[in-house]
């Protein structure tokens, strides 16, 4: 189990699911990473204490609110103590219906893990969206990681994770985070 990657995520309508399902684990696997996913609800405390990295899934709903798995568990999910440990985020929002808030959900995660002495790797950039505001954004150009709009650019969703998988698997390869499986 060790040697496999973890996938944690929250879903309301099936669209974070169906990027888990169908583009982020088939394209690690491509890329010969093995994955665990699980859903916000089935997660207990040992499913973060053996592991070094993670990847968390995030919509945003609301106005700029968790998913409501997320938003149930956030309270444990600050206590957590993530001092060595790596995360690489990705965000579903809607950059037009909601271009107040775009990805929240990703910078409410970001800053609990950053608080809690986690590093947060891959992050995306801001370049070819069109929002106003995003608690996401690691500085002008980047947010904390990737985002995702099913809503209004759902044509762009294969490439950008093709894109990002590949920057992760290379980065956890240098941190080599990735020893059984390169
Ligand atoms: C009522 C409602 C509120 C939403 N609020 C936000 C928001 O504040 N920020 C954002 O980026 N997207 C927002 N969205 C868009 C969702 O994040 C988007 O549809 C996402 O793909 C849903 O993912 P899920 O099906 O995995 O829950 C909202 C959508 C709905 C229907």
């Amino acid at each position: 189990m060790a040697s496999m990657i973890q996938l944690y995520y929250g879903s309301d309508t099936q669209n974070t699911h169906t990027v888990v399902q169908e583009k982020i684990v088939p394209l690690l696997k491509k890329e010969g990473v093995a994955v665990r996913d699980k859903i916000i609800p089935e997660l207990s405390d040992e499913d973060w204490r053996d592991h070094d990295f993670f990847i968390l899934g995030v919509p945003t709903w609301y106005y700029g609110e968790l998913q409501s798995d997320w938003e149930a568990y956030f309270e444990h999910f600050k206590t957590l103590d993530f001092k060595g440990k790596t995360v690489a985020l990705f965000g579903l929002g809607d950059q037009w219906g909601y271009d107040e808030w775009f990805i929240d959900g990703v910078g409410i995660l970001a800053e609990a893990l950053l608080e809690n002495g986690a590093e947060i790797i891959c992050p995306w950039p801001t370049t070819g969206y069109d929002f106003l505001k995003s608690r996401a954004l690691k500085n002008e150009g980047e947010f904390y990681g990737l985002a995702l709009d099913e809503d209004n650019q759902y044509e762009l969703t294969q490439s950008r994770c093709e894109t990002w998988v590949k920057q992760l698997v290379a980065e956890l390869k240098k941190k080599d985070l990735l020893p059984a499986m390169s």
